[in-house]
């Protein structure tokens, strides 16, 4: 394996069904059932340039429900970063401290540039708007634990899928388990030209549409996204998009029993909760599986094997 995790090309299919296999082994360690320290004495530098909820909290579930500790950077403001630290220099300094690093940063990037520089393992949690592979494992690994398999499933890509680090990192992996995929955007946050190139050279089957509601009766999974504000250069062209695709209880009428509805989160407005009690809502328990998704991995990283049997 790889030292780090930056896109999803730093893991062939044979690992990532390995880590997911590993992460349902340890679903009772994350539920807080069973004590299991295998990484104790170890740490985890959690270092978020970017707010996060999700990526942060889970990282440091995984790692203290591991017996392992963690270190965060904290807020960004507080950090030497505003007396011009370079981010070189910083993750120069983690190398020293830590014996593994999560990293998110709003430059596309960053991520590969840390991972040069260091001789610990650095776990992309989102570079600007490049990747978020960590993202990809819990959510093939909800995708996984939904259907029993990963392959052939018709997944609909919904909102900003420009901007979104998300889909760019889970487009690429659902086409290697060669599922069909529908990219649903207005054309100012269509998929990047590079990223429909790279899938189609590769053989990847893509449907590019604008329209959500002919979708929804011939998916597997509906994957909604956040349109990202922060990253658009100007409020008025966020204005022009936002609120665009809001799905509630009533569109789900012609849509399969088992369809599932998937989101990174945070949601803005992109789901009603009033989804949230129908049986297509796995958004929840996909942040869940967070923890299991982030347990494997550091496992893996760190070259600690999880024992066999029942853990
Ligand atoms: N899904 C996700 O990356 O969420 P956070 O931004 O809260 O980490």
């Amino acid at each position: 394996m790889n030292k780090d995790l930056i896109t999803m090309d730093d893991l062939t299919n044979e690992e990532i069904l390995s880590l997911l296999n590993d992460a349902e082994r340890l679903l009772p360690v994350a539920r807080g059932e069973k004590y299991l320290p295998l990484l104790q004495g170890k740490l985890l530098a959690n270092m978020f340039f970017e707010p996060s909820t999700r990526t942060r909290m889970s990282f440091e579930t995984a790692m203290k429900r591991l017996g392992g500790d963690v270190v965060n950077l904290g807020d960004v403001k507080s950090s030497s970063a505003v007396k011009g630290e370079t981010l070189y220099d910083t993750m120069r300094m983690v190398d020293g401290y830590c014996d593994i690093a999560a990293l998110r940063h709003p430059r596309q990037g960053a991520a590969q540039y840390a991972g040069d520089a260091c001789s610990i393992s650095i776990m992309n949690g989102g570079d600007g708007a490049g990747h978020h592979p960590t993202q990809t494992l819990l959510d093939l690994f909800t995708i996984q634990q939904e259907f029993g398999k990963l392959d052939g499933l018709k997944v609909a890509l919904v909102g900003d899928l420009r901007y979104g680090r998300t889909v760019h990192s889970l487009s690429h992996a659902l086409s290697r388990f060669n599922c069909e995929l529908i990219f649903i955007s207005p054309a100012q946050l269509s998929m990047p030209d590079e990223i429909v190139e790279d899938l189609t050279s590769h053989g990847a089957n893509i449907m590019i549409t604008e329209d959500l509601y002919g979708a929804i009766p011939e998916v597997d999974v509906i994957y909604m996204t956040r349109i990202q504000k922060e990253r658009f250069p100007d409020e008025d062209e966020y204005a022009k998009v936002a609120g665009i695709y809001c799905l509630e209880a009533s569109d789900l009428a012609g849509a399969k029993g088992e369809m599932i509805i998937m989101h990174p989160l945070p949601r803005v407005n992109e789901i009603n909760p009033d989804i949230d009690s129908t049986r297509h809502a796995r958004y929840f328990e996909q942040a869940f599986n967070g923890v299991v998704a982030r347990m494997s991995l550091m496992c893996k990283l760190l070259g600690v094997t999880i024992p066999g049997g029942d853990v």
